[in-house]
């Protein structure tokens, strides 16, 4: 029977067995963001829509085709965060940051909301993980961020990345090498798609984002796609090749791909992404790149700043699909009672979860019962509060890998049962089967 309600188009559910892997990614990604030295910032998860027009630009599909718009019951104009960039701006703006110290390091983590057409490795909702380094106009800034980028993926067990880099220039190098393309273009103008159209009026660099498969053709047999490297400017290009020298020192592996644009209006100067062939047409892993202009833009002071987004659905998805094992969970403790002992049994619980893991059946269900759901707990001790035992204040330990048994007491038992689950199993056979009641 086909439930009722469903999880909307594009949106996922993720259950507690799915979850392990995402938990240990994002403590992962945690420990290499707190030893880079930055700061986790929390913005809420709906804004002005006009910030986000305002920075994506009025151009970009973000801002055309795929906001969560809605206006709340005070008649605001607000939408949900398609990125995270603009929020954190706009707080570095409003709380005043940029006059405590000149460079912030910040981080994010949680759900955005882009209103595309769900498919492989892209949902309407999905979770990025989001880094800012804002102040400083160093190469090094880029350099920085480009290593930390890929140091996360590497934690998560990634290896042999290439990242793709391209200068987007300034905008008025991007203006020149606009008209450039449409030059080059126009021979061609009405075989290409609509949509590619479109853009050639309003931003053309993104027709060399397209996927049209005749546009694509055409680009071919044009030949000799202009390059925005050949339009940029002195300062621009003097900035580009030390952040290419620095990342040779860093040992970062990487392509120049001329095409490479980004999605989003706000960049400037370095745009960097990393692709995973395995995910079909929507390989990002993650992207990012500088945006010098972006606090002006909203009413700032000039101050640059440089980022990345990762898709954490898209890397989640590549681990599971290579078989990257998901960690286990921490094995514990099966706590058994008698009908007499039940309510004992609830109190030691309580006590032994303070430092370990424990289940226990809420329901009193009899002796037999426990047993079955002991055994396809996945505990690794059984506890049994036998009424004798326990009156002598003792209780019965099984190992259920090994199969021995112990009588252990009361007191200091968290610390005994702990150095127990610490310590390998026994190799003598026995298992769960066939415990007895005491
Ligand atoms: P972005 O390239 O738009 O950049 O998104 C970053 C990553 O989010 C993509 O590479 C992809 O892995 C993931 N992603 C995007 N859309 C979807 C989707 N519909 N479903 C699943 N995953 C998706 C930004 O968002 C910029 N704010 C990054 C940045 C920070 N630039 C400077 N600072």
């Amino acid at each position: 029977m086909t439930p009722r309600f469903q999880a909307p188009r594009g949106t996922r559910d993720l259950l507690p067995g799915d979850l392990g892997r995402w938990q240990w990614a994002e403590a992962q990604a945690r420990g290499v963001l707190e030893r880079y030295g930055y700061g986790e910032i929390r913005t809420p998860l709906f804004e002005d829509f006009e910030l986000f027009a305002r920075t994506s630009g009025e151009s970009s599909d973000v801002v055309q085709k795929e906001m969560y718009r809605f206006k709340d019951l005070g008649d605001r104009d607000l939408a949900l965060r398609p990125e995270f960039t603009a929020g954190v701006m706009r707080a570095y703006l409003e709380r005043g940051l940029g006059g405590r110290t000149r460079i912030h390091r910040l981080w994010s983590a949680g759900p955005v909301f882009r209103y595309g057409r769900p498919q492989k490795g892209r949902y309407r909702q999905f979770s990025q993980i989001n880094c800012e380094l804002v102040g400083s106009p160093a190469p090094g800034a880029d350099v920085e961020m480009i290593t930390l980028f890929v140091d996360l993926y590497e934690a998560w067990g990634f290896r042999d990345l290439t990242v793709v880099l391209n200068s987007v220039g300034q905008p008025a190098s991007r203006r020149a090498y606009g008209e450039r393309l449409r030059a080059w273009l126009a021979p061609a103008h009405e075989r290409l798609s609509a949509d590619s159209q479109q853009r050639l009026v309003v931003n053309p660099l993104r027709v060399l984002d397209t996927k049209d498969p005749g546009d694509l053709a055409l680009f071919h047999e044009l030949g000799d796609v202009p390059r925005m490297l050949d339009a940029i400017d002195e300062a621009d290009r003097a900035h580009w090749e030390a952040v290419l020298a620095g990342l040779d020192a860093v040992g970062i592996r990487y392509e120049v791909d001329h095409g490479l644009v980004r999605g989003l209006d706000y960049y400037t100067r370095t745009a960097f992404e990393v692709h995973d062939r395995s995910l079909g047409a929507q390989s990002a892993l993650g992207g990012g790149g500088r945006y010098d202009g972006l606090i002006a833009e909203l009413g700032g002071p000039p101050t640059p700043g440089v980022g990345f987004a990762i898709g954490l659905d898209r890397a989640m998805l590549v681990l599971e699909e290579r078989g990257t094992a998901a960690p286990v969970p921490p094995a514990g403790i099966y706590l058994a009672a008698m009908e007499a002992t039940h309510a004992a049994a609830l109190a030691l619980a309580r006590e032994l979860r303070r430092q370990l893991v424990v289940e226990l059946d809420v329901e009193a269900r009899g002796f037999g019962a426990q047993m079955k759901a002991a055994g396809k707990s996945g505990a690794r001790l059984l506890v049994i509060l036998g009424e004798e035992e326990w009156k002598r204040g003792e209780v019965v330990v099984k190992d259920l890998a090994s199969g021995t048994q112990e009588t252990l007491a009361r007191p200091g038992l968290a610390e005994v049962l702990g150095a127990r689950l610490a310590q390998a199993p026994p190799p003598t056979g026995g298992g769960a089967k066939g415990t007895e009641k005491p």
